[in-house]
Order: C-alpha cells, then sequence, then structure tokens
C-alpha cells in the first residue's frame, strides 16, 4: 500500500498534512465500497432546487444512503445533472409525498424530520440510525408542510448562532445523513 498510513511517523521533510491524491482515494472508495443499504433514505420530498437534489445525490453516496424524490416533470434530469458518481446513486421514486411517508411508517421505518422545531433534538444529541430511518428534508421556502408533522416520529434541528433564519437544505441534509450514519 502506497501513502502513508494513518499515526505513522512522517518521514523528515515532508509536510505536515499530506493530502491523499485522486489515485489513492479512489482505490481506497473501491476496496470499502458498498452498495447502498436501503436503511438510510434522504427524502427532500417537496424540491425546488435541482442543484440541492445533486449535492444531496453525492452525500448519500458518501454516507452509504439512498434518496427518495417524487417524480415531478423537472428532477429526472436535475438527478442525471447532479450525478457526477462513476456508478448509478440509489433513487426511490415517492409518487405522492404524504402517501410515501405513511407507507414508510407503516413498514416500521423511523421518520426523522429535519427541521427547525421546537420539539427537535440538536444535531449533537442525534444518535446513529439502527433502524431504517428516512430523514425528511422541507421546501427550500417553506419547510416541511404542516400536514407532514404529523408523520414524523423525530425531529432533528442544527443550531445557528448567526443572523440567517436557516440552513441551505442541502447543507442541513448533508450534515444530519453524516450524524444518522454514524460518520461524525
Ligand atoms: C431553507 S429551509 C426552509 C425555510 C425555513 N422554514 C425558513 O423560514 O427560513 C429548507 C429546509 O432546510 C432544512 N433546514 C435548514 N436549516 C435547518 C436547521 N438549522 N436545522 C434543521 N433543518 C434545517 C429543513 O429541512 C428546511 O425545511
Amino acid at each position: 500500500m502506497s501513502g502513508r498510513a494513518r499515526g505513522a511517523a512522517r518521514p523528515a521533510g515532508s509536510p505536515a498534512i499530506r493530502v491523499r491524491p485522486r489515485r489513492e482515494l479512489r482505490r481506497d472508495r473501491r476496496r470499502r465500497s458498498h452498495p447502498c443499504w436501503d436503511h438510510l433514505i434522504a427524502a427532500p420530498l417537496w424540491p425546488l432546487h435541482g442543484a440541492n437534489l445533486g449535492t444531496l445525490l453525492r452525500t448519500c453516496d458518501a454516507v452509504g444512503a439512498c434518496l427518495a424524490v417524487p417524480r415531478l416533470p423537472w428532477v429526472p434530469e436535475a438527478l442525471e445533472r447532479g450525478n457526477t458518481l462513476r456508478r448509478p446513486a440509489c433513487v426511490h421514486w415517492t409518487g405522492d409525498p404524504l402517501a410515501w411517508l405513511a407507507r414508510e411508517r407503516g413498514r416500521g421505518t423511523r421518520v426523522v424530520g429535519v427541521e427547525l422545531a421546537d420539539e427537535a433534538v440538536r444535531l449533537a444529541d442525534l444518535p446513529a440510525a439502527r433502524e431504517r430511518t428516512v430523514a425528511v428534508l422541507g421546501h427550500e421556502r417553506d419547510g416541511i408542510p404542516p400536514e407532514a408533522l404529523d408523520l414524523l416520529d423525530a425531529a432533528v434541528e442544527i443550531p445557528m448562532v448567526g443572523g440567517g433564519h436557516s440552513l441551505n437544505v442541502a447543507v442541513a441534509g448533508s450534515l444530519v445523513l453524516y450524524k444518522l450514519a454514524g460518520l461524525l
């Protein structure tokens, strides 16, 4: 194996931080690569901007999650454009978002809303998903619609100290997916 092993002593004269080259990353990824587990699903069910779906798709690949989206006329093309991965991503087509959420709950899936809500737990206190989990993301402007709130088992909020009301939905979703995947 080329490259410096984690924690190994640094050879004299080499930089303190060694950025791993693409070829090395690709080789390691292939070795660790797994099919999607169908265990963790990011669900931007009321999407507005295609770019956010592309960002979420990449995060899903990184953490081994699937993406669930309604088949709005523009969504397949947005995913095609956003999929910069070498292999097809795992996408679930939901049809009606509320009916899909209800079906998921019916089969025992835990449904976690990613939202600024009174009852939400803070991201730091969110445990990794131990059961099949859907992370529901809200509409870019309007958030999670009221009629979907009753279908949530829990909500998670990412604390903010700045002047903005909220984070970009793909940023919020990515942070929560990493936590649910147990990679943070
Ligand atoms: C831009 S926000 C929605 C707008 C928001 N309701 C407002 O009034 O500013 C889009 C989505 O991103 C997610 N989101 C953004 N910031 C968040 C945060 N700090 N904690 C949890 N979710 C967040 C939620 O899913 C939210 O529905």
